[in-house]
């Protein structure tokens, strides 16, 4: 049995098992052509039940940009490319061509978790068999094998790891993703709001805000993933000068964050001498525009935010695991065969 954590976010799919950890851009879809050698471009033709994906990277030039799947729309959790991203990231840290059992935790934004967990868990159920690149992979996957957690909770657990202490405290949760920000509130490792909705907001709109200025203000046309690398990096190089970009970025994350803000202190109150952890791949650049509007509170920004997710997937999996095995051990005195 191999214990597999994937977080399919909307912009990136993050994957864990043991110390291996990868992410790819969420992007699948029909290919019209799969010219390009294998072994020569990123990403992964991902092959299953009679269909064709093309993921990752190999997805920006194989499929039409208007049969990508939109990772925006509610249902994208029932279409057969998120089973491409999600048979994409496992290939990654599974053995080649690995037969066998997999316990897999993965998680859903919140406000589709009620609703969909269990419609989830039933696709998920079941002897998987597809091939990544050529590779062939035919996992076992059982209902009791599956964990399914709210996304946000995921952050939480990653931090629980870092500091026990909050399994006694109440604390607000929020995940700055690509499209949407995400938030909970934690009291005693209870989530008390279930559908926040969270808000739609998230690093693209800094990414794009930044494309928008760099045009107007410089002259300088980039792509997404060029603005992407200037706002991690927080300047640009335009020919001979750097441009910096730091103010601009809080500009704009303070102007974003408005809506997120504006809908966690509904349910929140001023969260006096409270926590807020923060984490996503937008934790950076959005934290400083939380810390500055809820001053009173103590903001925790992750070291590495865009994998505190699935981190944190990747600890609860192992924890109850561990708690079952025990019991199992308890009950029969034998621990669980091995795959
Ligand atoms: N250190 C960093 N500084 C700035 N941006 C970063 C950094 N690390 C990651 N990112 C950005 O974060 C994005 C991914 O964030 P994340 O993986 O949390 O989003 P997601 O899970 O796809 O979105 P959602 O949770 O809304 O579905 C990347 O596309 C990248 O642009
Ligand atoms: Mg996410």
């Amino acid at each position: 049995m191999i214990d597999v954590a994937v977080d399919v976010g909307s912009g990136v799919t993050k994957v864990r098992a043991g110390d291996k950890r990868f992410s790819v851009p969420s992007l699948a879809g029909i290919p019209t052509a799969t010219g390009h050698d294998i072994e020569e471009t990123e990403g992964a033709i991902v092959q299953f039940d009679n269909e064709t994906y093309a993921t990752g990277e190999r997805a920006h030039t194989e499929v039409r940009p208007d049969k990508l799947v939109n990772t925006r729309d509610d249902s994208w959790y029932e279409k057969d490319a998120y089973l491409a991203l999600l048979y994409n990231a496992m290939a990654k840290v599974l053995p080649k061509g690995y037969e066998g059992k997999v316990s897999l935790c993965t998680g859903l934004p919140q406000a589709l978790f009620l609703q969909h967990r269990e419609k989830l868990a039933k696709r998920l159920a079941r002897k998987h068999r597809f091939t990544v690149n050529g590779d062939e992979f035919k996992l076992y996957i059982r209902m009791s094998d599956i964990r399914i957690l709210p996304q946000v909770m995921g952050l939480f657990i990653s931090r629980l790891d870092l500091d026990r202490s909050l399994q006694y405290q109440k604390v607000a949760v929020i995940d700055v993703g690509t499209y949407t920000s995400d938030w909970t509130i934690v009291d005693q490792c209870k989530t008390l709001h279930w559908a926040s909705g969270g808000a739609p907001i998230g690093i693209s709109n800094v990414i794009e805000g930044i494309r928008e200025y760099l045009s107007e203000e410089h002259r300088n046309r980039c792509s997404y993933a060029v603005a992407a690398k200037a706002v991690s990096e927080r300047q640009i190089r335009s020919g001979e000068r750097i441009i910096d970009l730091a103010d601009h970025i809080d500009k704009i994350a303070f102007a974003n964050s408005e809506l997120l803000l504006a809908s966690l202190s509904e349910h929140w109150g001023d969260g006096k001498d409270s926590k807020i952890i923060v984490g996503g791949g937008g934790c950076h650049v959005y934290a400083p525009a939380i810390r500055s509007c809820l001053a009173h509170a103590e903001v925790i920004a992750d070291k590495d935010p865009m994998y505190s997710i699935v981190d944190g997937y990747h600890s609860y999996l192992f924890h109850s695991r561990q708690k079952e095995e025990k019991g199992r051990r308890k009950n029969t005195g034998r621990p669980e065969q091995a795959a």
